[in-house]
């Protein structure tokens, strides 16, 4: 049982994985300044959980607010998702970025170098590969920024590798997610972007439940089986399974770790509008509709690392994300 502190905690893949982590034995606190987060996370973790949840809200840009925390606690370790993560607004707000995750990362090992705390799981993204040469694409694929939110990925990626290099005391486990999909079984958390989504699945999600009229489905003439763009989609309870492994591989020795955490195995978007119609139990109306600017074909995960190196293999299905994803929306508490 370790002492955690769960950067960005209250968020989507911070969420699930707060769960993991406590059912895994941990001793977790969140801190989050619920930007992109529901206020009403934190108490449906504890219905999940059966236990109280420890949550301070506050931002990793606050180095007094970073320092109040480490000095109440004695954590051994922290996982980091505190972030801003939209490729679009990156684009559009590429200081907010570089500020948030740059300087936001730079700010949590400045407070966790003062407090003794020497391992973090990084949650980095296979954004970091720009457009790959291959696919399945294996960890040791060059890095491209071909976007502001890839670019502060691939400079978190390296101020780690920097820091490990040189100083001995660190060691990170930095995790590469494809395509994060579906919500937790419980049906009591899950994806819940606040305006109009730009991921795929949390889209269709809103037009199962009617408050969108239809898909646009951007593009059907990529080099793909139907033409679709095909992503390496994994369940999100999957994903969370990943950073307890990372984090347990992290606290029994001192090397670090960098990893794709994804299936293997890709679906495109009509193959994914399938399963949620399955799910949903209707059709799902959709529109062919201009490709998008910066998508590519294909990305999809060589697994084969992680398996190797933290004997982390993805259990769930693409039905499965489906599934749990109309669980959870159906049910979904509007606006928290
Ligand atoms: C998936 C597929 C779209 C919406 C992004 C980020 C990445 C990571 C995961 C953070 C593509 C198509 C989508 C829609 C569509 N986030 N699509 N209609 O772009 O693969 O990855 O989220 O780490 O960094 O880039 O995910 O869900 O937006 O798109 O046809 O309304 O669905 O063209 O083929 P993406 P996505």
């Amino acid at each position: 049982m370790a002492s955690i502190l769960l950067t960005g905690g209250a968020g989507y893949i911070g969420s699930h994985t707060y769960v993991a982590l406590t059912q895994a034995g941990h001793d977790v606190v969140i801190i989050d300044n619920f930007s992109n987060a529901g206020r009403g996370v934190p108490g449906r973790l504890a219905r999940i959980t059966g236990a109280p949840v420890t949550c301070l809200e506050g931002s990793v840009l606050d180095a007094q607010f970073l320092d109040d925390v480490f000095a109440k606690h004695s954590f051994d370790a922290v996982v980091h998702f505190a972030a801003l993560k939209a490729v679009g607004e990156s684009v559009e707000k590429p200081l907010d970025y570089i500020e948030t995750n740059g300087q936001g990362l730079i700010t949590l090992l400045r407070a966790m170098e003062k407090a003794s705390v020497f391992r973090l799981v990084f949650s980095s993204s296979a954004t970091v590969y720009g457009i790959p040469d291959e696919t399945p694409t294996p960890e040791t694929a060059p890095r491209r920024a071909i976007n502001p939110y890839g670019f502060t990925k691939i400079m978190g990626e390296e101020v780690l590798e920097q820091l490990a290099t040189n100083d001995a005391r660190w060691a990170f486990g930095t995790l590469r997610y494809f395509n994060p999909a579906g919500a937790h079984s419980s049906g009591l958390i899950g994806e819940d972007p606040g305006d109009t989504p730009n991921n795929l699945m949390p889209y269709i999600a809103r037009v199962a439940t009617g408050d969108l009229p239809q898909i646009s489905v951007f593009g059907d003439d990529y080099d793909t089986p139907d033409g679709t763009g095909v992503r390496d989609y994994i369940h999100v309870e999957d994903l969370a399974q990943g950073h307890v492994l990372s984090l347990d591989a992290l606290l029994r020795s001192s090397q670090s770790h960098l990893v794709n955490l994804g299936t293997g195995q890709g679906y495109s978007v009509l193959e994914m509008l399938s399963a949620y119609s399955a799910a949903c139990g209707r059709d799902l109306p959709y529109k062919i509709a201009p490709r998008r600017s910066g998508d590519v074909p294909i990305y999809c995960a060589a697994p084969e690392k992680a398996k190797k190196l933290l004997g982390f293999e993805a259990r769930r299905t693409l039905q499965d994300m489906c599934s749990s994803s109309w669980n959870w929306v159906a049910q979904r508490p509007r606006g928290n």
